[in-house]
Formats: structure tokens, sequence, C-alpha cells
């Protein structure tokens, strides 16, 4: 197939290395010539990378590159053109102008996708003549090795174009799945539970992006926390997400966006893509701070309290035996010692609540969360 990807930013590079890896010819266009170039040689270093590592032979990375076509002019004629894949930014006027130019350029025969992670893909195929010739394609970063692909029809789209969009990528060796035109499609939407959540986090100064990721990571096993991914997905992205999710469903209060992201944007803490987002990146950058070293009084006792919730009985037990098998003295019964560390299992309550209720010590009592799904 004959590819069309406009927009050659850290998307369109993605596609154009995927599709072309498994064997379409790729035309890469972008409205900075510098950014159709840039992303021709990064997808070569990654290519490069493949070979090193024994992934791919130097003959196929040969034959891939020859597959890509840089493009001079993305709204330049193409009578073999087949499919477009559009990842310029995520707007909706852009892209609309950008879809009307390449109905303008290329034939009615052209299938177009759009790669946007929240906009109607209906609203998008308004504006064109032909709004049955168009879905959205969404992709994840990196494309190569994020293997999932949602393909959107909208309510206009042709019942070919999904069944088309689906086999080619399955071809290429991804996962299509079909979701509804809805904003933020699925994992989008799923997503506001992961990031906006944990910008709510920091709004409240419950913890720092370096605790909330660590801890996204060691208790939810993810491969990386949401601030990471915010600085993966770039925050100018990750915030037009978030708008436009929270605009869809009409400004619902538990998608509200943070007030904290808009000034970020301005001021260019886009994360890798800028070199500085919540973290630093490049030469010299420090990671984030490792975790401080328990250093506490090994010989202090402990005391598990009672919640009061009958519920957490069973979890108190539990940290109790890993407790004693740490070799911490776990004192039981009544009340606490005159120099026992209190421990104290909250769960619908806050610690405050758990105090008063208990009548323990304030000053030496630290509530504990159960974490009963995640075994912890
Ligand atoms: N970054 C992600 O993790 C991610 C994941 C899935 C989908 N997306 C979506 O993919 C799209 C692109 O995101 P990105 O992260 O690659 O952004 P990016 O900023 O890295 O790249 C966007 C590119 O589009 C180009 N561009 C802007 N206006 C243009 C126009 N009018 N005509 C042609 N080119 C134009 C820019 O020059 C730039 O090179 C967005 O719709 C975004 O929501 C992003």
């Amino acid at each position: 197939m004959r590819i069309r990807i406009v927009g050659a930013g850290a998307m369109g590079r993605g596609i154009a290395q995927w599709a072309a890896s498994a064997g379409h010819t790729v035309e890469l266009g972008d409205v900075r010539a510098e950014a159709v170039t840039d992303a021709v040689e990064s997808v070569v270093s990654m290519l490069d990378r493949a070979v090193a590592k024994g992934r791919m032979s130097a003959a196929g990375r040969d034959a891939t590159v020859a597959r890509l076509v840089p493009l001079a002019d993305p709204w330049g004629a193409g009578p073999d053109v087949e499919l477009v894949i559009e990842a310029v930014r995520e707007d909706l006027e852009t892209k609309a102008e950008v879809f009307g130019k390449l109905e303008r350029a290329l034939p009615s025969s052209a299938v177009f996708a759009t790669n946007t992670s929240s906009l109607s893909v209906t609203r998008i195929a308004a504006a064109l003549q032909d709004p049955s010739r168009l879905a959205g394609l969404h992709f994840f970063n990196p494309v190569p090795l994020m293997r999932i692909v949602e393909v959107v029809p909208g309510a206009a789209t042709r019942p070919a174009i999904p069944a088309l969009l689906t086999e080619l990528v399955e071809g290429c060796g991804h996962r299509a799945v079909t979701v509804a035109d809805t904003p933020g499609f699925l994992v989008n939407h799923a997503g506001r539970g992961l990031v906006t959540e944990a910008l709510a986090l920091l709004e409240e100064s419950v913890a720092g992006p370096a605790d909330i990721d660590r801890i996204a990571r060691d208790v939810l096993g993810l491969r990386m926390g949401p601030f990471e991914l915010m600085d993966l997905t770039g925050l100018d992205v990750t915030a037009a997400v978030i708008d436009s999710i929270w605009q869809g469903f009409r400004c619902e209060d538990r998608l509200r966006p943070s007030y904290l992201t808009p000034n970020r944007v301005v001021a260019g803490l886009h994360g890798r893509k800028t070199g500085q987002g919540w973290y630093a990146y490049g030469d010299g950058a420090e990671g984030p701070a490792p975790e401080p070293a328990v250093n506490g009084d090994g010989d202090r006792p402990v005391f598990l309290a009672a919640s009061g919730s009958g519920e957490t009985a069973p979890y108190v037990e539990s940290l109790a035996g890993a407790l004693e098998a740490a070799g911490v003295r776990v004192e039981r019964g009544g009340g606490p010692s005159a120099d026992a560390l209190v421990l104290v299992p909250v769960w619908g309550t806050t610690v405050s609540g758990a105090i008063r209720a208990g009548g323990l010590p304030a000053e030496r009592t630290v509530g504990v969360e159960v974490l009963p799904a995640a075994g912890r």
C-alpha cells in the first residue's frame, strides 16, 4: 500500500517506521521541512539500532529506508496514494484544514485516517466534501513498541473502512480494536483515572511527581508513572487531550483539567521533546531524587491498632506477620506501651479520625493503607 503520513513529529515518524518496516511505501510530509529531515534521521537511527541488536538484517534496514519517501510538499499530487494518516497537532481547525487540502490533492479513492487522541472523528470528517472516507486510527507512543491501535469509525464512515484499517494494522503486526467515537475513545478516557487524578494529587499537595510515579510503578505495577508518561507523550499533547475530553463530556467535574498545566505548556515544559518537563532530560540532567533511606529506630516496638473496621482485620494480621518477619517487635493487646510506634490501618477514614476514634497517641501514630487488591 502507498501511505501518505502528514505530520512528522513524534507520532508521524513512529507510524512511518512501523508501516515501512512492514513493507508499505510511506510518503512523509510536514509544514516544517526540518521535521521531515529529522523524522527520516530518527527512523534510520532506530533501524540501525535494530540491526545492531540483531533484530533486523542490514538488507532489511536498507529496503525499509528505501520505502520512505520524504515530501517537500505535503499537499502535492499523489495519484497512487491509497491511505493518508494524519498526525498533526491536536487541534480541530488544523486537522480540518489539512484534510481539506489533501482532499483537493489526492484521488477520491484515498482513505483518510486521523491519529487524533481525543477530538471527535465525526467532527473532523464533517469538514470534508466526502465525510464517509475518514476514520480514526489511534496509535500509541512509541508506535513500533505499543502494539495496540484503536480503529474509530465516525458517524458517517463507510463500513468498509474500519475493516480495511483493521487489516492494515494486523498485517503490520499490531492489534486493532474498534471503539466508538466518544471523547478520548477507550484508552485515553480510561487514562484520565491515572493522569488527571495524578495532577489533582499534585494540586492538593498529597505528594510530588517522583513519589506519585514511584507509587504507580511499585504498587500499581505500571511500567511508568503518570508524570513520566506525560513527559513521554508531551504535556502540550496531554493538555490538549485533557481539555478535549473534558469538553467532550460536557465539563463533567471528574474530568476537570488541572490549573497546573496551561502555564507549563506556555513555558515549553513539554517533557522529553523540549528537554524539561516534570523531569529534566539530556546531558547532565539529574534524575529524580532517590527515595530517602529508612533510618528509623529499629528497637522501637510497634503497636498495631484496630481501625474499627472489621474488614481490615485480616490485613492487620498479615501486616503483623510481615513486620515480625522483618524482625520488628509487634505489641498486641489493649493499648500501646509508652514508647511504641502506633500503626493504624485506615480504610475509608482519615488518620486523625482513626486516632480520635481509638483514643490513640497522636504524636506517635501513623496511618497505613491496606491494599488488598495489590496484595500489599
Ligand atoms: N504524543 C503521543 O503520545 C500521541 C499518542 C497518540 C496520538 N497522538 C496524536 O498524534 C498527533 C500528533 O502528535 P505528536 O505527539 O506527534 O505531535 P508533535 O508535536 O510531535 O508533531 C506534530 C507535527 O505536526 C506538524 N504540523 C503542525 N501543523 C501542521 C499542518 N497544518 N500541516 C502539516 N503538519 C503540521 C508539526 O510541524 C509537527 O512536526 C496529535 O493529534 C496527538 O494528539 C499523540
